[in-house]
């Protein structure tokens, strides 16, 4: 078959995918290791998809936040060289993004083969604000190619020239990667089955302010953990010794527990905490009631009594959506907590969604098993802001026209 839904027949056609292959990297520039390739392989079945179908590939996607102009730390060349590895097949690597190399490269494409092109975000065009510099960009990349498929869910956030102004300049459609990220979605905020549970964690509220601001009237239960938990306990009135604070966000999370008391939505929030003198200092790890700790101290993870009281939580709930972790996970004396919940939800009948970013990282990490969840989203910001019911640029084009 060489078609490919919503485009037709693709067979030597130049198709443009934009994937999301921001993944983390560890290590020197040119001997970078990937330490999650979860973005990667979630991109990899629309572009088998297209290659099978007998399309030349062209890939675009970012890695991290470059200055718009070329820097060695955020080349995509060796998530190229992964991305070659689970396709399975040869894939070649341009050095710049419309330049003679990437001219030259999809010039030499044959049928069923994948270029990647490098960094997106070497562009200054590829971010700019300005309309017209964002197009001339999206232009060039349009050149390189006869049809579009948006296929990296992680971004469509964002109106960057590769999501949004190039689905206007090309015959374009979703990947199947956006569209189940959407459909899954879509369940969590249209009638979702209930009892309807979302865990929040993760360092900073007011990275949170609109999803909590939403989910208010739609959850049952929202459980808190995270480094945004202390601002929720300084609201409350307790001292929060070292802890991360947001001091100017005190007063709108006591409005959140006053709303939430007011509409019959339970906000669970930990009772005990694991605390240390310091950030690095694993010995000192020990468990305190999360309305005592020491003013010399910092919380680090939810407790032991906590993490049980959000797994029984989560032990009825029927559609669950988990954002950001409980503790610093990344450090086993932390890392409890977020493990207590993921495995909590591995056990939920009914429909599971890890949003993106430090989440499904965690789940990785940790060692869970990625079947066992209902669905790993690759966006965080992205799934978030849908959550938010916020309008994302990179789907309403798509959908425009
Ligand atoms: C992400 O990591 O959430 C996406 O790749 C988007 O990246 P950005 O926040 O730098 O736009």
């Amino acid at each position: 078959m060489a078609e490919y839904p919503g485009l037709g027949e693709v067979r030597g056609k130049r198709v443009l995918v934009r994937s999301d292959l921001n993944v983390p990297l560890d290590g020197a520039a040119e001997a970078k290791v990937i330490t999650d390739d979860g973005r990667i392989r979630a991109s990899v079945p629309t572009i088998k998809a297209l290659a099978d179908a007998g399309a030349r590939v062209v890939v675009t996607a970012h890695l991290g936040r470059p200055n718009g102009e070329p820097d060695p730390e955020f080349s995509l060349r060796p998530v190229a060289q992964r991305l070659g590895e689970l396709l399975d097949a040869s894939v070649t690597f341009a050095g710049d993004t419309v330049g003679p190399e990437a001219q030259e490269a999809v010039a030499g494409l044959e049928d069923g083969q994948v270029v990647v092109l490098e960094n997106v975000r070497f562009n200054a065009g590829e971010t700019s604000k300005d309309d017209d510099e964002r197009g001339a960009f999206a232009d060039r990349l349009a050149a390189l190619a006869d049809a579009f498929v948006s296929d990296g869910f992680g971004v469509v956030h964002r109106k960057q020239a590769s999501v949004y102004d190039v689905a206007q300049r090309l015959p374009h459609t979703m990947g199947a990667l956006v569209a189940t990220e959407v459909e899954v979605l879509r369940r969590l905020t249209i009638d979702p089955e209930r009892p309807y549970v979302v865990v929040l964690g993760g360092s900073k509220v007011s990275d949170k302010l609109g999803v909590i601001d939403n989910l208010l009237e739609k959850a049952d239960k929202l459980l808190i953990g995270g480094g945004m938990v202390f601002t929720f306990l300084a609201a409350q009135g307790h001292g929060v010794g070292n802890s991360l604070l947001e001091e100017e966000q005190i007063q709108t999370c006591r409005d959140y527990l006053a709303r939430a008391a007011a509409s019959g939505v339970e906000i669970v929030l930990p009772t005990d905490i694991v605390v240390a003198d310091s950030f690095g200092d694993e010995a000192s790890a020990r468990v305190v009631a999360a309305d005592a700790i020491p003013e010399t101290t910092l919380g680090l993870d939810i407790g032991p009594d906590s993490a049980s009281a959000f797994a029984a939580a989560l032990a009825d709930a029927r559609t669950v959506f988990w954002n950001g972790p409980m503790g610093v996970f990344e450090v086993p004396a932390f890392a409890e907590g977020t493990r207590a919940v993921a495995d909590a939800l591995t056990r939920v009948d009914g429909l599971s969604v890890v949003g993106g970013g430090d989440s499904a990282a965690a789940v990785r990490t940790l060692g869970f098993d990625e079947d066992a969840f209902g669905h790993i989203s690759t966006g965080g910001g992205a799934s978030l802001e849908y959550l938010e019911g916020k309008e994302l640029p990179g789907i309403t084009v798509l959908e425009a026209s």
